[in-house]
């Protein structure tokens, strides 16, 4: 049984009961979406891997990284160009998405990001560690034509990370047109996992899209959760399979959805193993079949394969607490059918599933700062919505806190904090519940209740917040996100709850009908 499904059937007693009052009052659409049972599909077309980024190492033995977000196009359905965004290392562009950046941690990296589109765009680097005028969020704006250069440590374990942009209210429509990337961390430790990238270590970001007849990216008909589309693109590849040539894959799986939340198996139903949440590895690999997984969130999973087989990756149905039509707005009721994975008639040998992973310890909670709650409603945190020169929480740096968030609405959302890891204490439990990994972000059901118990880093800056927020990215575009800073302790009074922010930290401005 994985930690997800424990959580659940732990949890099943808790959901709240909706109300019928509240059917229907600030969305689009609530009625059942196309059920997606991608019978049709006979996964053509071979699997994208994104490029791994280029980098130098320069002579302060400083790792960088160039990343450019541009304009663009590219052809996912046959015969059809649909305009896009992407980001290019300068030598790879493949229209969508961006390569993947990969660093050992101890290493310090320099990224020059640039902004050749339109509009203002941030880079968000989604669960690192650094100081929070790197972080990426929508209070380091990068203007049209400008440049902007963050550069830390990385001082965290080995993950699967990745980045996207954060401007202020607009994160859903530039997510929509093709902004994200993958950041590996990579530590050169669980040796005995594969490894080999795109061979047998194969990135995975799940999206989904609607296109209109021309073949352009469709951003109408929002419903419970936020955009859904009909159609699956794995690594922006429609209709996809991988050329299995391994016995073993380690998939590390990304949802860069929007809004999607997927309950993920296998058509077959087979088992496969968890080894890595969010922000690493776990203890020892978690065997399942079925894996949930909400906006923003990873997992890094192992399944073997015999020759010839053809195994397929697919969402199912899910229940998150809520009424039907709900469900069905959610997208809860579709079945989806993601990947295919193609086994070849011979495949090279895999040795044991290691029964260890240089996994870590459960933050320990003898020594709590601070507890504090966090109650999510409607579009809301504890009742407000995002403010950009309103600090929210104010944090000492280095402290453990105990985080108790509410999810006290008819829907689910989801609970992302910046700049840290945290574990999930169990209700009724003292310790945090190792299974379920290091996250950065946590889906609760509607009427869900989880405890996370937060490490947060040294680095201490009164002017400089970090967000925490709903990743589903029209929730967090709309105001369901706050605003916290890492402060000396002996600052936590004086610190300001009030910021000054200029104006051009606003971007464009879309329809978030
Ligand atoms: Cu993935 Cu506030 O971000
Ligand atoms: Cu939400």
């Amino acid at each position: 049984m994985s930690a997800r499904t424990s959580r659940r059937t732990f949890l099943a007693g808790l959901a709240a009961m909706p109300t019928l009052a509240l059917l229907g009052c600030e969305d689009d659409r609530t009625t059942a979406g196309p059920t997606n049972t991608t019978d049709t599909l006979d996964f053509a077309n071979r699997l994208r891997i994104p490029a791994l980024a280029d980098s130098t190492v320069a002579n302060d033995g400083v790792r960088v990284f160039q990343l450019s977000a541009v304009p663009g196009s590219a052809e996912f359905l046959p015969g059809l160009s649909t305009p896009t965004w992407s980001y290019t290392d300068g030598r790879s562009d493949a229209g969508y998405l961006g390569p993947t950046l990969r660093a050992a941690p101890g290493e310090r990296v320099r990224v020059i990001v640039e902004n050749r589109l339109s509009e203002i765009s941030t880079v968000h680097w989604h669960g690192m560690h650094l100081p929070a005028r790197y972080d990426g969020g929508p209070h380091q704006p990068i203007a049209p034509g400008e440049q902007w250069q963050p550069e830390w440590l990385i001082d965290q374990p080995a993950a699967t990370l990745w980045y996207h942009p954060h401007p202020h209210g607009e994160t859903e429509f530039q997510v929509t047109r093709g902004l994200a990337g993958l950041f590996y961390l990579d530590d050169g430790s669980n040796q005995d996992l594969p490894h080999r990238y795109g061979i047998d270590d194969i990135p995975v970001i799940i999206q989904d899209r609607t296109f209109d007849s021309r073949g352009r990216f469709q951003l109408r008909g929002r419903a419970v959760t936020g955009l859904l589309g009909d159609t699956i693109l794995v690594n922006g590849t429609y209709n996809p399979h991988f050329p299995v040539t391994a016995r073993r894959l380690r998939l590390r799986i990304l949802n860069a959805s929007t809004a999607r939340i997927y309950h993920l198996a296998f058509a077959d139903d087979r088992e496969f193993a968890i080894v890595a949440t969010d922000s690493g590895f776990l203890p020892s690999p978690q065997p399942t079949r079925r894996l949930l997984l909400s906006p923003a969130e990873r997992a890094e999973i192992l399944v073997d394969l015999r020759a010839a087989e053809r195994p397929v990756l697919r969402s199912l149905p899910w229940d998150l607490g809520m009424i039907t039509p709900l469900t069905n707005g959610a997208g809860g009721n579709d079945h989806l059918d993601l990947l295919q994975l193609r086994a070849g008639n011979s495949l090279a040998a895999s040795g044991l599933l290691p029964e260890r992973l240089a996994g870590s310890s459960a933050i320990a909670l003898d020594h709590v700062a601070a507890r504090r709650s966090f109650q999510l409603d409607g579009r809301e945190i504890n009742g407000r919505q995002m403010e950009m020169s309103r600090i929210d929480t104010v944090v000492a740096a280095g402290t453990t806190e105990l985080w108790t968030v509410r999810n006290t609405h008819n829907q689910p959302h989801n609970f992302h904090v910046h700049g840290v890891a945290f574990q999930i204490v169990p209700p009724g439990m003292t310790t945090p519940d190792l299974r379920m990994g290091w996250k950065d972000t946590v889906l609760l059901a509607a009427g869900e209740t989880v405890q996370l118990a937060i490490r947060f880093p040294a680095y201490r800056d009164p002017l400089a917040p970090y967000m925490y927020h709903c990743h589903l990215m029209w929730h967090e575009d709309v105001g369901m996100m706050a605003q916290f800073t890492v402060v000396d302790p002996d600052q936590i009074d004086s610190a300001p709850r009030i910021l000054e922010v200029p104006q051009d930290h606003m971007a464009a401005g879309h329809d978030h009908g």
